[in-house]
């Protein structure tokens, strides 16, 4: 919750704010021949639900539905009484359509083998993931794990679930163990799929054996499923584990896909929220797979069978489920499919995959444009980077620099930015700018796409006007918003709909504003969540992890703006008693620290920065006052410390910081 640490927190960001006046608008060319135009905006808000279910019609349904929306707030059910099978539609269809030798992927793997995916082969592929699921005793509603690494198979598996009603549950391949058995337990997950190894910066590291330590002691999963990418050696459990290519490969690659209840639970996704347990984000398939389709097509401006497109996030992330599984493949998109870092083998791996395949969309993050920024301009000029035509950011606020970088020397000043703002929970793209109508704004998200509604609203949930700041708020729901927390109705409504109770709004989380124009300016988190790299990090997800070392007694995290990351993890610890202060203050003590917390979580969670400290800033209820650290972290002169129990704590640990810089 916001408390009245982070209040002040987006005051100050809102006063910070840079003004910025220049617009982009499309070219006439390209205006002329986008797939969404201006008056979709009229006319999604003249009649909503038509226009939801007009864009409904992007899918197959077996059965039609009776109504559009069921609104029983915070309980929405989309397509009511329609039937469809997801999977179906995102290969069978375009199949039996006659664009089985479409591309849907062509994977690169990072050691530079690659892979070329069609549709036929897709149809298949899945197909035989499907029978196999079945055969080891996987079900409509069960529960499937997958950490896997950007490989096709990663794909399969989804689909493979989707097509029988059950449920994936995607942990990103960076989790550790830890995470991964966490997230077993709380879904009761049957199956877990994973590989031996994935590749690691052109090395080979291991998977199944981290996995194996999640699954020592989870009692649900009946079976490992075992790809193999690397070669690297792997523990064996005869009778639990098996090898995909001998369970899936002898599969008949025929499969009837039954149709399901547009609500059928399609996936859970985990994702960080304000206390160390992370939330199940539960979507369904109807609504879910209707906007996705939506934004993919009208966001991305995408053409079937003539736009290649990229999308360089992983799987393990809502935007890999969105935006490399399901908007793309329910649009026949031909994707590309990179599964190693950008600067392996060297720095210009992603331009040179561009000039490649001829990219014609590109959607990355921030934090990676700011890191090509890094590593200079002169790079992405050696490629031919002509065929791109959109190019898209997600994950946190751009600034107008990266913006305008990514504009100029990617964009060649020749492609709409569409800087689009959405969330684990909005399971889809809600703000945005239309390439082929909005003048674009360099850091703005602009305005919600047509068909969807959002406010920026005041504390006392009063809308501010147009140059006003304050909480971005849903207003009215949307097809692929989440359907609840997996297990925990009381959390659902407590973390998004409490907020704003009176008026029945989704409080997002985010802090935003208007400009003079009513173009939306996204501010960051107004939690205490972490911004690193476009990943969600709860402050309290790494204090568990760090007193969870036998040498610190109390911790508090900070999320300190960074210039390439977005913010950087800042943690101020207190060591035990027994501890012997200076060796466990020294360099390595540090680093063990640091390691430990990548160990626990995950390496994207490792603090920048360790400082050990005698005292925590505390108001006299004992509320660590986070804003007072983020002060110190970012080396700005600490604000009021009225409130605190001792306020000569400050000046001890900005001493201390100074001393250790
Ligand atoms: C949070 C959601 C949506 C997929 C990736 C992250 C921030 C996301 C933007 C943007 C400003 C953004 C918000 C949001 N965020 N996109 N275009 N501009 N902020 O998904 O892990 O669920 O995180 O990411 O703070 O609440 P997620």
């Amino acid at each position: 919750m916001a408390d009245e640490t982070s209040r002040e927190s987006t005051g100050a960001t809102l006063s910070n704010l840079s003004t910025e006046n220049r617009t982009f608008a499309p070219s006439e060319e390209f205006a002329a021949q986008a797939n969404a135009t201006a008056d979709w905006y009229d006319r999604a808000s003249a009649d909503r639900e038509a226009f939801w279910a007009e864009q409904a019609e992007r899918l197959h349904w077996e059965q039609k539905w009776e109504r559009v929306l069921d609104w029983d707030a915070p309980f929405a059910k989309w397509f009511v009484g329609g039937k469809l099978n997801v999977a179906y539609n995102c290969v069978d269809r375009h199949v039996e359509a006659g664009h089985g030798e479409q591309v849907a992927f062509h994977w690169e793997g990072e050691p530079g083998d690659t892979r070329t995916i069609t549709y036929s082969d897709l149809q298949r592929e899945v197909c035989k993931a499907a029978n196999a699921l079945v055969e080891l005793g996987v079900g409509e509603g069960d529960r499937v794990a997958i950490q896997l690494p950007m490989i096709p198979e990663a794909v399969f598996s989804m689909l493979a679930c989707a097509r029988l009603g059950a449920m994936h549950s995607v942990v990103f391949g960076g989790f550790s163990p830890g995470a991964l058995k966490a997230r077993i337990e709380d879904a009761e997950a049957k199956l877990l799929i994973t590989s031996d190894g994935q590749y690691r910066r052109g090395k080979p590291a291991p998977m199944k054996a981290n996995t194996d330590e999640a699954t020592a002691e989870t009692p649900t999963i009946e079976h490992v499923l075992v790809v193999k990418r690397t070669e690297i050696d792997v523990p064996w459990t005869e009778g639990r584990d098996v090898w995909w290519h001998d369970v899936v490969d002898r599969q008949s690659d025929q499969h009837a896909a039954e149709a399901f209840d547009s609500e059928q639970p399609l996936y859970i996704l985990y994702t960080s929220g304000t206390t160390g347990k992370p939330k199940g984000i539960l979507h369904t398939a109807g609504g879910y797979l209707t906007q996705c389709a939506y934004t993919h097509n009208v966001v991305f401006d995408h053409k079937p069978g003539e736009s290649v497109y990229w999308c360089t996030a992983d799987i393990g992330w809502v935007t890999g489920h969105s935006y490399i599984v399901y908007g793309p493949l329910a649009n026949r998109a031909t994707s590309v499919m990179y599964e190693g870092t950008p600067n392996t083998p060297h720095e210009g791996r992603h331009w040179e995959i561009i000039q490649k395949y001829g990219v014609s969309i590109y959607y990355t993050a921030p934090t990676l444009i700011r890191t090509f920024m890094k590593w200079g301009s002169d790079i992405p000029a050696k490629y031919d980077l002509s065929s791109l035509r959109v190019l898209g950011s997600v994950g946190e606020p751009i600034n107008p620099e990266a913006w305008m970088w990514y504009r100029e020397h990617i964009g060649r000043d020749n492609c709409p930015i569409v800087d689009t703002w959405w969330q684990t929970e909005t399971g889809a793209i809600m703000i945005s700018p239309l390439p082929g109508v909005t003048a674009a704004k360099p850091g703005s998200a602009m305005r919600p796409l047509p068909g969807i509604s959002a406010e920026i609203v005041t504390e006392e949930a009063q809308p501010v006007g147009p140059g006003g700041g304050g909480y971005l708020v849903l207003d009215k729901p949307w097809p692929s918003m989440l359907r609840g927390i997996w297990g925990d109705e009381e959390r659902y409504r407590d973390t998004y709909w409490s907020r704003f109770a009176d008026q029945g709004y989704y409080f997002a989380g985010d802090g935003a504003k208007y400009d003079d124009d009513g173009a939306i300016w996204l501010l960051g988190r107004v939690d205490d969540v972490m911004n690193v790299s476009g990943h969600r990090i709860s402050t309290t997800e790494v204090e568990s992890a760090l007193v969870s070392h036998p040498t610190v007694a109390e911790a508090a995290v900070v999320g300190a703006s960074d210039a390439t990351t977005g913010q950087g993890i800042v943690a101020f610890v207190i060591l035990r008693g027994n501890v012997a202060q200076d060796e466990a203050k020294g360099e390595e003590a540090i680093k063990a620290l640091r390691d430990h917390v990548s160990k626990e979580i995950g390496p994207i969670a490792k603090p920048r920065q360790i400082m050990v400290v005698d005292e925590l800033p505390k108001t006299r209820s004992g509320k660590i006052m986070r804003r007072l650290l983020r002060d110190v972290a970012e080396n700005r002169e600490v604000g009021d410390v009225t409130t605190l129990a001792d306020s000569s704590v400050m000046d001890l640990i900005s001493a201390g910081m100074q001393d250790s810089s």
